[in-house]
């Protein structure tokens, strides 16, 4: 059966350039996952808050290793990308980011986030967002980029709000956890969006990374 429509985006427009590295601003810089990533990533799922909205434990090395390593192949097969959060001065990771349920064909996708409890409330989760916000309009040309939370995460409402995610609605029972089921807000932006966020002005090159 013929489709009425093209694909927006062609097959290809993520695999065919490694994943890039991305500045956040002077403090901060999104790159891909490497293996000595493996405690932070231990650390950050041993925290609650990341097991509970995040509906996911990972118990040792071995475990953290292979979500590490899972990356690579989800970006060539353009289904999800993950970027880790580091200090621009240490490397250090601090926080993920990245894309879920990636659409070529819709030009879209969902975003994720979490941050190291020891780095939570100075801006990192809305600063990463609005880093790969600006990279997955101005250079991948997505169209629509989306972000659910449960409403019990107020947080997570507060980090959308502050990188120009306007809320759209709530959807009911959608999501389960642990405890049962939630209702979730769904905020999204445009391509087309006009006016930025002030967390989302430009802020230089973006860097490709070496592999
Ligand atoms: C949600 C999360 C990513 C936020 O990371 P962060 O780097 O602290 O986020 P930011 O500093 O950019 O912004 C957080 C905002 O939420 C606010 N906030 C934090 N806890 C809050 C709460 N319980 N109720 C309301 N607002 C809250 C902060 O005050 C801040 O707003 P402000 O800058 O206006 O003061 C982090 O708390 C986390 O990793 N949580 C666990 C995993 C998770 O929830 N992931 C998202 C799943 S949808």
């Amino acid at each position: 059966m013929p489709l009425l429509i093209e694909p927006v985006l062609p097959a290809g427009t993520f695999r065919a350039e490694p994943q890039p590295c991305l500045i956040v601003d002077d403090r901060l810089l999104l790159r891909p996952w490497c293996a000595d990533d493996v405690e932070a990533v231990e650390a950050a799922f041993a925290c609650p808050a990341v097991q509970r909205w995040h509906v996911r434990r990972i118990d040792g090395e071995d475990e953290a290793q292979t979500w590490i390593e899972g990356w690579d192949r989800r970006w060539a097969a353009e289904t999800d990308a993950s970027w880790a959060v580091v200090d621009a001065r240490d490397d250090r990771v601090v926080g993920q980011v990245g894309l879920r349920t990636i659409s070529l064909f819709e030009a879209s996708a969902q975003l994720s986030y979490w941050v190291l409890p020891s780095d939570r409330g100075a801006g990192i989760a809305s600063g990463a967002v609005a880093a790969l916000t600006r990279w997955a309009f101005g250079t991948v040309r997505l169209n629509r980029l989306s972000l659910l939370h449960s409403t019990a995460n107020a947080a997570s409402c507060r980090v959308a709000d502050k990188a120009g995610y306007g809320l759209e609605g709530t959807l009911r029972s959608s999501m389960l956890h642990a405890d049962g089921w939630h209702d979730v807000h769904v905020h999204a932006r445009l391509k087309s969006d006009s006016s930025p966020s002030p967390a989302e002005q430009p802020r230089g090159p973006v860097r490709r990374s070496p592999h």
